[in-house]
């Protein structure tokens, strides 16, 4: 059985660690894969880019793959899983249609309006009056949302009207946001705490996987810019069962009967970012894939063979699974280049990455490059995840920066409060 992740991220790196574990997998390639990828045992990189459908194509035929696991959003988007459906390639992910559920901020608030999915009020504007009256409405604070994909970073919390207005000037200029920004979602603030609430579909029928939470903002107790994530842990003890419960009522239930219902049906990994305000969860933004970094941590502690159930998933077996997990906490931080979200340099020597690491601690690369003389270099912002296993979230923790201190690289950074909510949770008592 041959598999193939596409991608180049530290999801990538762990789906394509996990994937080599599996049985019956004897070979495990990654396109265009990392540092990570490229030294981790039974993978191999490829030198093709995640977004070259074509070229994803014919190295799955060629190369017989039996499997392809799509990492990132942006070929999910661009229909990657309709083209290898077409060629009768098994491609595990959703259709490009399914996939606007991302790609599009405003259809995945048109289509949660429509299917009730509990959501911040919002409204789409395309230009900066029509912006203005509705915020005035609706108050501030508001957040503003570039509506295509913009890798985490599209979204904007304003307080006053002075950042809601050159907000709304950059993101429908294109200027700051390239052209994911012909359109504005404005939304309502919601105030609470996040979680990362992710499942396998099968078009149909759902499988939940352990609850996690993400760290967003850059800084430390949650503060400084938006990012694509800069640690994650699970499980996230906020989702209780009375709050599993509801989020598979509420949300993901009516979200898989609502685009079934749509003709387009969704298969793979979906991500529904919930809000756990004071009147219950509310979606915050649908993903089409696995998180980054939650798949870190999740895939760590789970004990199930990922290919196996992918592709029991994908011959309607979905009901039959049930998944095992690692009673442990499983932490990840993230590394990232000094600069990041903005830009940032590359190119920089990684030290301590020969460290003999105990089997529960794992670094998982995310912009690392291996160069000829296998030297590790940066080669991106977020640049690798530490992930560690603990009997409690704060020994995960502890143990994830012990061994985090052992790794570096000019000018890296990372916060030192990851899994901060879990541990005050755990020390209250709660
Ligand atoms: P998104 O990419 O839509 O998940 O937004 C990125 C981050 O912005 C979220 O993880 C939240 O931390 C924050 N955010 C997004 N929408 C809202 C909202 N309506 N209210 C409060 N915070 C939000
Ligand atoms: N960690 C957030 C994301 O994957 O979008």
């Amino acid at each position: 059985m041959k598999t193939l992740i596409v991608g180049g991220g530290g999801r990538e790196h762990a789906l394509a660690w996990k994937a080599a574990r599996s049985k019956g997998v004897t070979r495990v390639l990654v396109a265009p894969g990392n540092a990570g990828t490229a030294t981790e045992e039974g993978v191999e990189n490829v030198d093709i880019g995640a977004e070259d459908i074509d070229g994803l194509l014919n190295l799955a035929k060629s190369e017989g793959i039996d499997l392809t696991i799509v990492g990132p959003e942006a070929p999910l988007a661009a229909g990657i899983v309709d083209r290898f459906a077409e060629a009768g390639l098994a491609c595990f992910g959703p259709n490009a249609a399914a996939a606007r559920l991302e790609s599009s901020k405003a259809f995945a608030k048109d289509f949660m309006a429509r299917h009730e999915i509990p959501t911040a009020g919002y409204k789409v504007v395309e230009d900066v009056e029509t912006g203005k009256a509705f915020v005035q409405e609706l108050g501030l604070p508001v957040v503003l949302k570039a509506d295509g994909l913009a890798a985490g970073k599209g979204v904007i919390i304003a307080e006053d009207m002075d950042t809601v207005e050159s907000t709304l000037e950059d993101m429908l200029s294109g200027n700051a946001f390239g052209q994911a920004g012909s359109r504005v979602v404005i939304e309502e603030f919601l105030v609470g705490e996040e979680a990362s609430f992710i499942v396998i579909a099968d078009g149909d029928k759902v499988l939940p996987l352990a609850s996690s939470q993400d760290h967003k903002r850059r800084d430390n107790q949650d503060q400084g810019p938006n990012t694509g994530g800069m640690g994650a842990y699970s499980p996230a003890p906020v989702v209780t069962d009375a709050v599993h419960e509801q989020i598979m009522h509420d949300i993901v239930e009516p979200t898989l009967v609502g685009l079934k219902s749509d003709g387009c049906p969704f298969t793979g990994f979906l991500y529904a970012g919930v809000m756990l305000t004071a009147d219950g969860p509310r979606v915050l933004e649908f993903n089409v894939r696995f998180g980054d970094p939650e798949a870190q941590p999740v895939l760590m502690r789970l004990k199930s063979d990922l290919i196996e159930v992918i592709n029991r998933t994908l011959a309607g077996e979905l009901d039959q699974i049930e998944l095992e997990w690692d009673k442990r906490y499983a932490l990840g931080v993230v590394m990232a280049a000094g600069g990041y979200p903005g830009s940032y340099e590359k190119g920089r020597p990684i030290h301590g990455l020969d460290a003999e690491l105990p089997e529960d601690v794992k670094v998982f690369h995310a912009g690392t490059r291996l160069a000829d003389d296998g030297q590790v270099a940066t080669s991106g912002g977020r640049v690798l995840c530490l992930v560690a296993l603990g009997e409690s979230v704060a020994k995960a923790q502890a143990r994830a920066y012990q061994w985090l201190a052992q790794v570096g690289f000019e000018d890296a950074f990372y916060r030192t409060d990851i899994g901060y909510r879990a541990v005050d949770r755990d020390s209250e008592g709660g």
